[in-house]
């Protein structure tokens, strides 16, 4: 993550100017073909996920200092190596495998795998779900040269398995789930859309059917007429939905920056929090560069939260990152019992502060675990502060 808000972007490479000027073009095909109108969470889908050419889907590096972000496995091992412990508790206690949804550069698996090998405690098999082939291919090279010898235990699938046992974890991937852009304007709900201009994509707001994306906008808007624009991730909430019907025991764990719906749906927080992430700049324009950039929204926790309940998992926690860090045992993983502290602990010791500062990472991601069979506290959050993903009659 953290990132400079930046309003100077560097230019793009020719090839690259190229790509993004084609996938472009697919763009503006479908919307003449939906009849000159996309919902955003369409722009977005392509703009990450169009095959070949998409954000995701085409062979730029995004990932780590030479990217456009860097993600809590690749600014330290700590990061995995907490969760190795976790792990180790979910597995003793129903067996089974690891699932991994958008495992990204694979640095979260590699760390895991090593930790649990370490321990002797590997699991079944370690799954990954991965949309993108071109990261699929940069994780089987990462595991492959790490654990040549247990390459043959990970596994990558297309869609979720219908049945899960063990523990399924996913870093920052409901924040990159396309989601659709609410606006309330003069009193009328709408759904902000994409359309062609002489100028290039401009946003378009038009009327939203009764259905899902109606209902939702109407419960989670704060009380009021004044223009409000937000977002609502049905797709992430069926995502979750769907793993927690698939989840026979164990636990899943998503780790993502976002709120509950009562700080998310702030009646102040009137812009929404869409942010696209290019080369460490954010900025709040979808439409720069299609296919070079990220574009990402917060989570909404307590939607997420519903969606595994309906699917029938109890919540098993909700904290900070720092806090669940520090539960799973960070503080001894970092000093390892040595009071001299050589220097690659010190780096290691910098890195973990970007991890779990408030300023930094600590505070704004949010850890939410679900499950099914488990009966005792999940380690992260033994000793974290709880944090309530509703609010209560009292509030
Ligand atoms: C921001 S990256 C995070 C990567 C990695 N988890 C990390 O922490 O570095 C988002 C990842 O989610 C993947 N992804 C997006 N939608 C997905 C979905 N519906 N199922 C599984 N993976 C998905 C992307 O291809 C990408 O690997």
């Amino acid at each position: 993550m953290p990132l400079s808000a930046d309003p100077i972007l560097p230019p793009p490479s020719p090839e690259a100017a190229d790509h993004s000027r084609r996938l472009a073009e697919h763009i503006a095909g479908e919307i003449v073909a939906a009849g000159d109108w996309i919902p955003f969470s369409r722009y977005m889908e392509l703009a990450l996920y169009a095959p070949g050419m998409g954000y995701y889907s085409a062979g730029s590096r995004k990932f780590g200092e030479s990217g456009d972000f860097v993600t809590a496995p690749e600014i330290s091992p700590m990061f995995g190596k907490c969760l190795g412990l976790q792990a180790r508790q979910i597995l003793e206690t129903v067996g089974g495998d690891i699932l991994e949804l958008g495992p990204g550069s694979g640095a979260l698996a590699a760390e895991l795998f090593a930790d649990l090998k370490e321990q002797g405690k590997l699991p079944d098999r370690y799954l990954l779900l991965e949309v993108s082939p071109d990261l699929r291919e940069r994780q089987r090279a990462l595991l492959a040269q790490r654990f040549p010898d247990d390459i043959g235990r990970f596994v990558w699938l297309d869609a979720l398995p219908a049945r899960i046992r063990g523990m399924v974890i996913a870093n920052e991937v409901l924040d990159v789930v396309p989601f659709a852009l609410i606006f309330r304007h003069r009193g009328e709900i709408l759904e902000r859309g994409v359309v062609l201009t002489e100028a290039g994509f401009a946003w378009d707001d038009a009327r939203i059917p009764e259905g899902d994306l109606l209902r939702r906008a109407r419960t989670v808007l704060p009380p009021g007429e004044y223009d409000y624009l937000t977002e609502v991730n049905l797709a992430g909430e069926a995502l979750v939905r769907t793993l927690s019907r698939s989840l026979e025991a164990g636990a899943a764990i998503f780790i993502d920056y976002g709120f509950p719906e009562r700080e998310y749906y702030h009646p102040q927080r009137s812009m929404g929090t869409l942010r696209c992430h290019y080369r460490h700049r954010f900025h709040g324009d979808p439409f720069f560069l299609p296919g070079l950039q990220d574009m990402t929204a917060h989570v909404d926790f307590t939607a997420m939260g519903d969606a595994a309940e309906q699917g029938g998992a109890e919540i098993l926690g909700f904290t900070t990152q720092a806090y669940f860090l520090i539960s799973s045992g960070l503080a001894a993983l970092v000093s390892g019992g040595d009071p001299n502290m050589t220097l690659s602990r010190l780096k290691a010791t910098s890195a973990v502060h970007r991890l779990i500062s408030p300023s930094e990472m600590g505070e704004l991601f949010k850890v939410l675990a679900f499950g099914k069979g488990i009966d005792s506290p999940l380690l992260g959050f033994q000793s974290a502060r709880p944090m309530a993903l509703k609010l209560s009659p009292d509030d």
